[in-house]
């Protein structure tokens, strides 16, 4: 039987783990891991043997080890293409600013960037047409209601440079900032989808290259992304929120959303078409306004450009 490999970062929790289980079901399936620590990986590791699992290390808010983890991707190919690319790993900052050894904001960086980085470090392992889907998220859009309950404002995309360094809005309260800083990565990848769609289309590249996906899963109260919210949030995050937010409107749970995210990355659904916002419906979705901006994604790409070929 002949196998596909799908690539898939932050499965060791939340929806990034359930994905994991969902294609690790189908015995045709073999998955690449990235783990910030993979010792600490047991649920994941519990899915399947080494034979179609391969967790790797990988910590995308360091360039050097998302490089590391790409070359190593590359050998354990040996050859065979990646099916898929999940970029689906994710944090929330809910304290100060940090910056990451490479200069970047570490939201911007774990988000957006290093995935960014990974992706074109993998370019050439990957099948043709094979779905590159970014997790994007609701808080990238002003007008999204239950991300404006939980604080969220909309992606602030001040320029690339300043959006790297995290300084979105200098008036703003530190607790405000995080919950910018993760709506405009989120904004980031979405920027990123459409703009790499327009490239391959203006290359003529579209038939052989990658496909890319921004794919928004819906409110999924429960995950680890509260971690580093108050204990009184992340009790409330875990416990309360699963069932109050049924209520609302664009709430899902891992489940749902990693039944609709594997039918993306094994072709099941949306099967041709690239540049695409879909959510956890399998609904393709306009997205905001500011996230079809063509120069704001220009100007994202060149800047990815610049820091992937910095190293
Ligand atoms: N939960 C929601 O309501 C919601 C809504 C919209 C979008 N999302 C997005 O969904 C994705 C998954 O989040 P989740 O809710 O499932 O949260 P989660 O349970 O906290 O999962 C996040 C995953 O990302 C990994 N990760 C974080 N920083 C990393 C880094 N620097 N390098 C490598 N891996 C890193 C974590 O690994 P460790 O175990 O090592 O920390 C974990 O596996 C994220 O992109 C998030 O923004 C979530």
């Amino acid at each position: 039987m002949s196998s596909s490999h799908h690539l898939v970062t932050g499965a060791t929790s939340g929806i990034g783990l359930e994905l994991a289980r969902l294609l690790l079901a189908d015995p045709a399936n073999r998955l690449v891991v990235g783990a910030r620590r993979p010792e600490a990986a047991a649920a994941l590791r519990a899915l399947a043997g080494p034979e179609r699992l391969a967790i790797l290390p990988l910590d995308l808010a360091s360039l050097a080890t998302t490089e590391a983890f790409a070359g190593q991707v590359g050998r354990y190919l040996a050859g065979q293409r990646l099916a898929s690319l999940a970029a689906n790993a994710g944090l929330q900052i809910a304290g100060p600013h940090r910056l990451t050894a490479d200069g970047y904001e570490e939201t911007f960086q774990a988000n957006f960037l290093g995935h960014a980085v990974l992706i074109e470090r993998l370019r050439g392992h990957l099948a043709p047409a094979a779905p590159v889907v970014l997790t994007a998220s609701g808080t990238h859009d002003p007008a999204a209601k239950t991300a404006r309950l939980f604080g969220f404002r909309g992606g602030l995309f001040v320029g690339a440079e300043r959006v790297a360094r995290g300084e979105l809005d200098p008036a703003a309260s530190p607790k405000q900032l995080g919950l910018d800083r993760y709506a405009t990565s989120k904004l980031c990848a979405i920027l990123y989808v459409h703009g790499m769609a327009r490239r391959a289309a203006t290359a003529g590249t579209a038939a052989d290259g990658p496909r890319f996906i921004a794919f928004d899963p819906g409110l999924m109260p429960g995950t680890g992304l509260a971690r580093e919210r108050s204990a009184v949030e992340r009790w409330a995050w875990s416990t309360v929120l699963p069932v109050l937010a049924r209520a609302l409107p664009g709430t899902s749970t891992t489940r749902r959303s990693a039944l609709a995210y594997a039918r993306l990355l094994t072709g099941r659904a949306f099967a041709a078409g690239s540049g695409l916002h879909v959510d956890f419906t399998l609904a393709e979705t306009p997205g905001s306004r500011d996230s079809r901006r063509a120069d704001w994604q220009d100007e994202l790409l060149r800047f990815v450009d610049r820091a992937a070929l910095e190293r």
